[in-house]
């Protein structure tokens, strides 16, 4: 089979992420683009050629492009992808999946209707790390897993926003933009068919008053294996302070310190801030420094950042990450697992799609495993906001 003809749809901070893993792989090809910004058209043509539309109608009905990667802002996924199916073109969306589970239903039925395939990506569930804690978790050598828990503590609200960004019924805030990486990973090890939500979320910064900072998650599975979530996105401790330097955060302490007094002050200008980080600005294009300072992997090992810090605990054992793959705890003391190779969004998500497209692999990070993520994210700013446990009903296991 000939490489697969990407278009993307949104040209923004997104883009920028994985359009280099795109780049690597061998088996697909960035052909066309759609954005409303005629700057980042023009760079996108610069950049590959191809065609580049000012709407994602016309990359839709663009003969040359079989897969169409939706990277515009959360609340025109649905309509973008249900877009793209109609088309008959392949479908790889960037999380949050869309804004409600029907959204997500109708961009399901959409895909099952028009024969393509969708894929929902962009989620640290991909990376080879927790990949390779699930082979440890699934294979059973530890006995059976008994609880997850996982904890992320960053910097999302220090960084530049954009209106939307900041309003949850659009998608804004940490539930709906950060934790789909947290609840895809946790529901993977976990086998993916959560029971039930008990959560609190927080909206703690006065700067920002109406969106959600933190939160604190207590899922039960169906065979009832607890699982913790805990995220804080304020940008004063950082996870990785406890990970070997590894994690997910745009600054550096010190920076904090002068954004917090920025943002305190008003002096951030955070429409240029972000525009500063989009596909095509002038300080940065897929590979600049620029769009580097948004890629938000720090540490050790550049290629692979992580969500925070993630256990697994078994019957006999415990599974996480380590400096250079994952750590199993046994009976027998602890070993590495080395995992090679870059976490790679953009390449993985390709790669999922060839593999389907051409051997049959069904695709792992499919539409209804994400409607269950978002499923569960709903759940955790309804049980915040009603103070009571949300039973969940469109679960999808993992495969
Ligand atoms: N910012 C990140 O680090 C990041 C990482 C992974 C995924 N995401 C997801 O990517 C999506 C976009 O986020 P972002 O931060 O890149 O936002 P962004 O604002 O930087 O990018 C959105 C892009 O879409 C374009 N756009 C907006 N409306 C459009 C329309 N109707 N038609 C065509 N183009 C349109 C904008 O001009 C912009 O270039 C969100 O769903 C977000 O959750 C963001």
């Amino acid at each position: 089979m000939p490489p697969l003809r990407l278009g993307i749809a949104g040209l923004g901070v997104a883009s920028t992420l994985f359009l280099p893993g795109v780049e690597e792989y061998p088996h697909a090809r960035i052909v066309a683009a759609a954005d409303v910004r005629g700057s980042a058209r023009d760079a996108f043509v610069a950049r590959y050629g191809g065609h580049a539309h000012a709407s994602v109608e016309a990359l839709c009905a663009d003969p040359d492009v079989d897969v169409v990667w939706i990277a515009t802002p959360n609340q025109h996924h649905c309509a973008h992808a249900i877009l793209a199916a109609e088309a008959r073109k392949h479908v790889i969306c960037t999380k949050p999946m869309a804004l409600t589970v029907e959204e997500c239903e109708r961009m399901c039925e959409a895909a099952e209707r028009n024969g393509v395939q969708l894929l929902c990506g962009q989620t640290w569930s991909m990376s080879p790390d927790v990949q390779a804690m699930w082979q440890v978790v699934r294979s059973g050598e530890l006995g059976r897993l008994i609880a997850i828990n996982t904890w992320l503590y960053t910097d999302w609200l220090l960084k530049p926003r954009v209106a939307e960004e900041l309003d949850e019924a659009l998608g804004g805030g940490v539930v709906y933009r950060h934790a789909p990486h947290l609840i895809d990973t946790v529901r993977l090890l976990g086998g993916g068919n959560v029971r039930s939500v008990r959560a609190m979320a927080g909206r703690w910064m006065a700067e920002r008053p109406s969106t959600p900072g933190n939160f604190s998650a207590y899922l039960e599975f169906e065979d009832g294996t607890p699982a913790t979530i805990v995220y804080n996105g304020y940008g004063y401790f950082d996870t990785s302070e406890l990970t070997w330097g590894i994690g997910n955060r745009m600054y550096s302490e010190e920076e904090r310190v002068a954004v917090r007094r920025a943002l305190r002050g008003g002096t951030v200008d955070h429409e240029a801030a972000k525009e500063g980080m989009r596909f095509g600005a002038a300080a940065s294009d897929a590979t600049s420094t620029g769009s580097a300072r948004s890629a938000q992997s720090v540490g050790t090992r550049a290629h692979i950042g992580w969500f925070g810090i993630t256990v697994a605990s078994c019957e006999r054992g415990d599974v996480r990450q380590s400096p250079n793959g994952i750590y199993v705890y046994g009976d027998a003391g602890r070993r590495e697992i080395p995992v090679i190779g870059g976490r790679g969004t953009g390449m993985l998500e390709m790669k999922e799609m060839y593999e389907c497209l051409t051997a049959g692999t069904p695709i792992a990070h499919d539409g209804r495993w994400a409607l269950a993520t978002l499923e569960v994210g709903a759940a955790i700013v309804q049980s915040g906001a009603e103070r009571r446990e949300i039973m969940l009903r469109h679960q999808a296991g993992a495969h």
